[in-house]
């Protein structure tokens, strides 16, 4: 069984923002009209949030770097994690939200507004994290498109968290945009200072304008700084990673899923726990995979506490 006290820390830096999410709706009402749906669940998220969660309930070592807006939900939203909220910069301006409206047939809309997320700097992410890293210290960054104003930082955050010591590992999620030139040349400006880049199969077929999977992440594992290396999720195929010339897959348990949301962050979570615990890839993969498999097939959502995780971990 792997030690749990790492002397390293996984810090999680982006977007972290109350999710609402209602149900069931079929067809949109009309214009002017109020519905009354049977379910709703008020709780936090965003991609570092739901990053967060998961860390904290395995007991992994970790930090939330944020901000927050100054209505009546940012105390609400903060004090769900209360290690790391009490250095949060805030801002004075709603609280991001995004209120999911699930649908019988397993789809999901999403309404969001801009809020604190889009405030947050890289002078912001930087003051949160000590100005030396640790050994095998990781920050992880996501909600990349939806993190406006540190969207265009990015160069110079990494080029500063690489100058510090940290290992860097991002996760862009889907632009909203969609893929195209103006999106890939600006990632094109930072992937050589990213460590480790965490995507999904169409994501990662987007970012690297290829239609092949392991020939889409070979190139762009390629790209970045060699000393880590593309991770692509796959949802019920699993996860695989690229990583100096070799690939490893791994496949995934069979689940009955009831709530897909944040299966990815759930994912980053193990994955990048295993390497702060000096786990190889093909055990990082099946840490992610035991996560994910998890918060995705409760509800209310659960994570593996440490020694689940680790009893998961071996039932590969
Ligand atoms: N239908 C499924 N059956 C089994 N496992 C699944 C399923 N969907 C997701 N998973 C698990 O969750 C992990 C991450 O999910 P996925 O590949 O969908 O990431 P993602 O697209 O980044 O998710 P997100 O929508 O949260 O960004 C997968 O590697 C797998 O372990
Ligand atoms: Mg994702």
């Amino acid at each position: 069984m792997t030690k749990r006290d790492a002397s390293a820390t996984l810090y999680v830096a982006g977007n972290i923002n109350v999710d609402l999410i209602m149900g069931t709706l079929d067809s949109w009402p009309q214009r002017g009209t109020e519905v009354m749906l049977n379910h709703s669940e008020l709780r936090p998220g965003g991609s570092a949030g739901n990053c967060a969660l998961a860390l904290e309930a395995m007991q992994v070592q970790h930090r939330a770097i944020a901000n927050q807006g100054d209505d009546g939900l940012s105390a609400w939203l903060a004090s769900h994690f209360p290690h790391s909220a009490a250095y949060w910069t805030r801002y004075s301006c709603e609280t991001s939200l995004t209120v999911g409206v699930t649908h019988s047939d397993h789809e999901r809309s999403f309404l969001s507004n801009l809020g604190h997320i889009v405030r947050l700097s890289a002078q912001d992410v930087l003051a949160q994290l000590p100005k030396q890293a640790s050994p095998g210290d990781i920050v992880l960054l996501c909600g990349t498109f939806l993190c406006l104003q540190l969207y265009e930082e990015y160069p110079a955050l990494l080029g500063e968290l690489q100058r510090r010591g940290y290992i860097t590992a991002v996760d862009t999620g889907w632009p909203p945009q969609g893929w195209s030139d103006a999106v890939r040349d600006q990632l094109a400006r930072w992937l050589a200072l990213c460590d480790w880049l965490l995507l999904n199969e169409v994501e990662t077929l987007g970012l690297s304008a290829q239609d092949d999977l392991p020939r889409a992440a070979q190139q762009l594992a390629s790209q970045l700084s060699g000393r880590g290396g593309c991770v692509v999720k796959r949802g019920a195929e699993g996860a695989a990673c690229w990583h100096n010339g070799g690939a490893w897959h791994q496949p995934a348990r069979p689940v009955t899923v009831v709530d897909t949301i944040g299966a990815g962050d759930s994912f980053n979570a193990g994955f990048l726990a295993a390497l702060v615990h000096q786990q190889e890839i093909p055990h990082a993969l099946r840490w992610g995979i035991a996560v994910a498999s998890l918060a995705i097939s409760t509800q209310p959502r659960r994570y593996p506490d440490w020694h689940q995780l680790q009893l998961s971990a071996q039932e590969f």
